[in-house]
């Protein structure tokens, strides 16, 4: 198995910033990269606050706080990449930037890197083929807030080795994760399952089933769910719900995957969820 010591997240964003967190925690030296300086500053100051919340309710000693934040830096140079042993990319769920990405990645990194993705539904085995090393692409697919959620969804590609698996099912146990391997089809286990339910729940708001309150609390309360689907929407990011949906409903090519018009249209108007404070809901 290789070692995992210098680890290279693109996307400051909230899975970025979430998936940096965790590894700097576990004392691995995180380099986070992303277009610019702004995002790369809105993207610490999530780490900070999450931290501190996890030294606040006891789950984090304050002196391993410090230790991660030292062991984080942030930049938009991919030059930096030069001496990682992984890099994860974590950027918006577009199949033409992620390529664009990887190829970056892939000229930057150094030839035995492992690279992965964190994407929530495209093809782990079209990526890789866009990188000179299909045999050490994989996904590593985080749930959100990353800090909290337990699961990491690990995706072979068709060529992913047995040396690159291995060690990123070791790296996420190390994480303090549960990894569970599945095999590469659009939106792999976790939402070729829950991105249907969330869609259905879009469905029955648009045609007067219930108000969106009453919508989630019945699925909080009937099923003990966490939170409802279209809170849980308004975390993931509409944006993201709705490019999930498409990849479904084109990929599968079955017309029950086909993207609830509503959701559509709530994408178009730039309501995206809490990231733009209104979503399905109002945030501060
Ligand atoms: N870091 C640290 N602490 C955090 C945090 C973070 N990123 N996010 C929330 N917290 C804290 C909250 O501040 C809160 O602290 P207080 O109790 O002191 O207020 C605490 O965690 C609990 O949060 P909440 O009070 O909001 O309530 P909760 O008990 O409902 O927990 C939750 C929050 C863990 C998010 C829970 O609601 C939950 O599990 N929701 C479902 C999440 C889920 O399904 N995620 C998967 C999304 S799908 C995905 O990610 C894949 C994809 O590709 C789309």
């Amino acid at each position: 198995m290789a070692e995992i010591a210098r680890v290279g997240v693109v996307g400051a964003g909230q899975m970025g910033n979430g998936i940096a967190q965790v590894f700097a925690s576990k004392g691995v030296h995180v380099v986070m990269l992303d277009v610019n300086e702004e995002a790369l500053k809105k993207g610490m100051a999530t780490i900070q606050k999450s931290l501190s919340k996890l030294v606040e309710k006891g789950k984090l000693e304050a002196p391993a706080m410090a230790v991660a934040i030292s062991m984080l830096r942030t930049s938009s140079d991919y030059g930096l990449l030069k001496d990682r042993d992984l890099v994860i990319e974590a950027a918006t769920e577009n199949l033409e930037l992620k390529r664009k990405i990887f190829s970056q990645i892939d000229e930057a990194a150094p030839e035995g890197a492992i690279l992965a993705t964190n994407t929530s539904s495209i093809s782990i085995t079209t990526l890789a083929a866009g990188t000179r090393r299909p045999n050490k692409f994989i996904g590593m697919h985080f749930m959100n807030p990353v800090p909290l959620m337990q699961l990491v969804e690990i995706i072979r590609g068709l060529d992913t080795d047995d040396e690159t698996y291995k060690t990123i099912m070791d790296m996420a146990t190390r994480l303090g994760k549960t990894p569970i391997a599945c095999n590469d089809f659009p939106g792999f286990v976790s939402n070729r399952i829950l991105l249907p339910m969330i869609n259905e729940a879009v469905y029955a708001l648009m045609e007067g089933v219930a108000d969106a309150q009453s919508i989630d609390q019945i699925m909080k309360l009937g099923m003990n769910h966490p939170m409802g689907p279209l809170s849980l929407a308004d975390l993931i990011g509409l944006d993201t719900c709705l490019a999930i949906m498409q990849v479904l409903h084109r990929d599968l090519g079955d017309s029950k995957y086909r993207p609830c018009p509503l959701l559509k249209k709530y994408v178009d108007a730039g309501h995206l969820g809490r990231k733009t404070g209104r979503g399905f809901y109002k945030y501060e």
